[in-house]
């Protein structure tokens, strides 16, 4: 694993001080509390209302990851159900999607994600139980804990039968990411038609989850994937792209469709409120952005229009439609991990398919905190998850403390220290020291893995993974980097 060394290990600041001092002379607004309040008077633990009147009982969040591992037909395996009991067993009370479950099967992002049907079904409503089950061994009561599903089409970044081989649906097409994953010019787009075909797969789904006791479903809206795609749909033509009440038909519609079927299931989306252009590696390795044709980047939704910077007026007119369609949860995350990881998962060491840093990771954590602290000022109505805490390891409570304390977001979303140490959310809320040989150290091993058709998971702090015959093949893979 090799590292730039101009980036200070996180674990290198001994105090809140020492850590400030390093914000302060990096000049990165992120601010955070020196000292943690444990018990009934934890801003982590006090309750949230949301606007339909239902109780979440605390401030954490587990946010959704796949973890390449569901059976050939889109059910659950143990090591899903593992992942789910684990996510219950942390103490977080609010469960954002548990991971990426495609809505029909041409929309699978690997032939091992999970897909809603009648057949999976009932595999799905046991792995909901099952996180449920597990929450309740150990904290007593459920009954303040809400849980959704992530409902997805992977769009551009289709793998439904081959691990190796994409099979994308495009809505339009883009000039730097045709190139960058070898789309021909005249490769089909999908038509209105397909689209509507597909938006009733969505309710299709929504329907189903809602059969399978989920509290909400996320109409996924980030990561590149397919509901993003739409959002920068500009040059499409007809009624799914150009301008901004065009390229959010597809959300109104799929909406629309839930609320005539299911409408007692409570509706969020999880969305990638700015965008970059794609970066590729550069010299030694370090990310650099792609260039483009023309003045104006007009295929970042959420950018400043020079692909590296944010404008975060149409995702707050975003945030106003979707509030005006009564659609009130909103989980913010960031670009896409295909073609711009560093932005949406702050990390030392990059994934095999990625790029060294271009930047301090503290600066993409804070760049997300800032953005949805932005987004909070805005709509203080609408609930807001935040993204991107684990890179701030052992400062991870102070900093989400701050934030919730301060209603800079509602709930602080944890993704990675899921994976590797869950149980930070009951040792925070108890006022317990962190175990500091589980915090998440950003090895990105949970990304090279399923990148070379492995499994994902912790390999290197989970004891569980070390020890599968997966872990060898990893190393084996990361030699040959
Ligand atoms: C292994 C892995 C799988 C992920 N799968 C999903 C997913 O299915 N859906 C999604 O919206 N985000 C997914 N993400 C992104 C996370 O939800 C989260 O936004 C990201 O990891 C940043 O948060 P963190 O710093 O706490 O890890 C995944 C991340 C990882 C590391
Ligand atoms: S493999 Fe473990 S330590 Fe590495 S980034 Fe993923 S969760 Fe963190």
């Amino acid at each position: 694993m090799s590292r730039p060394v101009h980036y200070p290990r996180i674990a290198s600041f001994k105090t809140t001080g020492e850590f400030r001092a390093y914000l302060k002379q990096s000049k990165l607004t992120l601010e955070l509390d020196d000292e943690l309040i444990a018990g009934r008077d934890a801003p982590l633990a006090q309750p949230y209302r949301l606007s339909n009147g239902f109780v979440v009982g605390n401030r954490f969040c587990v946010l959704p990851m796949e973890g390449w591992d569901g059976e050939l037909d889109g059910s659950p395996s143990e090591l899903t159900i593992r992942r789910w009991q684990r996510f219950g067993s942390s103490g977080a009370k609010l469960v954002w999607g548990g991971e990426a479950v495609a809505v029909r099967q041409d929309g699978r992002a690997n032939p091992n994600q999970l897909v809603i049907n009648e057949k999976t079904l009932a595999g799905l409503a046991n792995l909901r139980e099952s996180l449920i089950a597990a929450h309740t061994e150990r904290f007593g009561k459920a009954d303040d804990l809400l849980i959704g599903l992530q409902l997805t089409h992977s769009g551009r970044f289709c793998r439904p039968n081959d691990k190796k081989r994409l099979e994308p649906k495009i809505a339009y097409h883009h000039p730097l990411l045709d190139r960058k994953f070898g789309l021909p010019s005249d490769y089909a787009v999908m038509t209105d038609d397909d689209i509507a075909r597909l938006i009733e797969d969505f309710v299709a789904a929504a329907q189903r989850a809602y059969r399978a006791g989920f509290a909400f479903v996320d109409i996924k809206h980030c990561h590149g994937y397919l509901g993003h795609e739409f959002l920068s749909a500009v040059e499409r033509p007809g009624r799914y792209g150009g301008s901004f009440e065009d390229r959010t038909r597809f959300v109104c519609e799929i909406v629309a469709g839930i609320r005539a079927t299911a409408p007692q299931l409570q509706i969020g989306v999880r969305l990638s409120a700015f965008d970059f252009v794609p970066f590729r590696p550069g010299v030694n390795g370090m990310g650099e952005p792609e260039r483009f044709d023309g003045a104006v980047y007009r295929y970042a939704f959420g950018g400043d229009g020079t692909g590296v910077g944010i404008d975060l007026a149409e995702p707050k007119k975003f945030l106003d439609l979707l509030a005006s369609l009564d659609v009130k949860m909103v989980c913010v995350t960031a670009a896409s991990p295909y073609y711009n990881p560093h932005l949406m998962r702050p990390a030392m060491f990059p994934p095999s398919d990625g790029y060294q840093p271009p930047e301090d990771p503290l600066v993409g954590v804070a760049r997300q905190i800032n953005v949805v602290k932005e987004l909070k000022k805005y709509r203080p109505d609408v609930t807001l998850v935040g993204s991107a805490y684990s890179y701030l390891q052992e400062f991870l409570p102070n900093v989400a403390q701050h934030v919730v304390r301060n209603r800079h977001a509602d709930f602080v979303g944890l993704g990675r220290m899921m994976l590797a140490y869950p149980d930070l959310v009951a040792d925070v809320l108890a006022g317990n020291p962190l175990q500091r040989k589980r915090i998440c150290r950003t090895f990105s091993d949970c990304t090279t893995a399923p990148r070379n058709g492995l499994v994902s998971g912790c390999y290197p702090l989970d004891e569980y993974y070390k020890q599968r015959p997966e872990a060898k093949e990893l190393e084996v893979v990361k030699r040959k980097r």
